[in-house]
């Protein structure tokens, strides 16, 4: 059969499961908040919502707000950094990771990932600390957990604090021990594609009181809990989570259990299939993650084993297929315009200054994994062993065909030159 990008018929007639899901404890809830009238301000349905996801976390405090950017710097701003502190993050995250430090008008310094998690590489961060090294933000990267007993070990060591971004990570256990609270401070996104959503939303999670005080009142106009309405202590703004969301959340919670499972029976079955299929790498887990929810997952594709098409002809192909498959972020993060010199800082103070040259830096493991990275979303394992099935059927169908892709490569090449 042709290829579906040269006019044949795609592998995959039919969509993926529909994401989010939703069903008739969400309309529930919907309808129990709007008829309650309690929309916004201090929501009963959010403060359910905060106890249930810091159960779930093992955490002793959990404070909603707006969204998964916002979560990451208030509890930046509750550590107190001063101008020009540094803070080491990864440059395979989204942009909030490294913004959330400069908004606190700190300094991000990237450090190189590990190639098998694509999580911090506890090495890196050890030989990126300074006098200046005040946190290290850990993002646990498509759900699997980073190495949390050496970056921890380092956070003690060094006197840092670590804040673990688990924006890809509901659920997710290190050792039997969900994340968010090794460190610091954890934050979480429920942004429309996360694993727990209601189109946006973050929540901090912590076991420290103070931590989670500071947290609640830059989330709520810098009120104290308990306080007045119209007193305020410090500056804050209004970063609240709505009782319509909440509502939505408590029941997506409901919900995560029974995903992550199936995910993780398809994951595995494309796993074992994967590794009789050359070309298409997906790297074993850590021994020691004991639940992984499986928020994306990171292929990496080898050309020479598809007659060298190279990964973004090939991605078309494979979406043709009706596959939806993506290239991973185009550059790591300190090559967006935003972290050249005349874009940062932000801050006036005159204090701020960074001995760091983004535009120059290369960290090979990251710079590799942009070139030859594919992902596969949660939700297509979502599904049962014949979705799964699918995908590989399409990989192989483009492999099958890959010597006209490299024509065709190498004729668009030569039109272009
Ligand atoms: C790793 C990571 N951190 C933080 C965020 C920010 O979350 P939000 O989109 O809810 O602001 C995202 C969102 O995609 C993310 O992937």
């Amino acid at each position: 059969m042709e290829l579906a990008l040269l006019g044949g018929s795609p592998v995959r007639q039919k969509p993926f499961p529909s994401w989010p899901e939703y069903g008739q404890e969400e309309e529930e809830l919907l309808q129990a908040v709007l008829r309650s009238r309690r929309w916004g301000g201090y929501s009963p349905e959010v403060e359910r919502l905060e106890k249930a996801f810091a159960r779930l976390h093992g955490a002793r405090h959990a404070i909603t707000c707006c969204n998964g950017t916002v979560a990451l710097e208030v509890a930046l701003r509750a550590l107190d950094l001063e101008c020009g502190d540094e803070v080491i993050v990864p440059p395979i995250t989204f942009v909030a990771t490294a913004t959330a430090v400069v908004i606190c008008h700190g300094v991000p310094v990237f450090a190189d990932i590990d190639a098998k998690t694509l999580n911090l590489s506890p090495e890196a961060v050890e030989a990126a600390i300074t006098p200046r090294t005040r946190a290290i933000i850990t993002v646990h990267f498509g759900g699997h957990p980073a190495d949390l007993d050496a970056l921890r070990a380092l956070a003690l060591r060094h006197g840092l604090a670590l804040i673990e971004d688990a924006a890809h990570a509901h659920g997710a256990t290190w050792q039997g021990i969900p994340v968010g609270t090794f460190g610091t401070a954890g934050t979480f996104s429920f942004q429309a594609f996360k694993l727990a959503t209601a189109g946006e939303g973050g929540i901090v999670v912590t076991n420290s009181s103070t931590i989670a005080e500071k947290v609640w009142s830059y989330c709520n106009c810098g009120r104290r809990k308990g306080g007045g309405w119209f007193e305020h202590f410090i500056l804050g703004s209004n970063y609240r989570l709505t009782g319509f969301q909440a509502a939505v959340l408590s029941a997506q919670l409901k919900r995560l259990p029974h995903q992550t499972a199936l995910r993780q029976r398809n994951v595995e079955y494309f796993r074992e299939k994967l590794r009789s299929l050359d070309g298409l790498v997906l790297p074993e887990n850590d021994p020691r993650v004991s639940n992984h929810p499986y928020y994306l997952l990171t292929l990496r594709y080898q050309p020479e084993t598809f007659s060298g098409v190279d990964r973004d002809l090939f991605l078309r192909a494979l979406q043709a297929e009706g596959i939806p498959a993506q290239a991973t972020y185009p550059y790591p993060l300190y090559r967006n315009p935003l972290f050249r010199k005349e874009s940062l800082p932000p801050c006036g103070c005159g204090k701020w200054k960074s001995d760091q040259d983004y535009e120059t830096l290369s960290l090979p493991e990251s710079e590799r994994v942009c070139k030859d990275g594919i992902w596969l979303d949660h939700y297509i394992f979502l599904g049962d062993h014949p979705d799964v099935d699918d995908v590989l059927t399409a990989i192989e169908k483009v492999r099958k065909h890959s010597g006209t892709l490299v024509s065709l490569q190498e004729t668009t090449r030569e039109s272009k030159s």
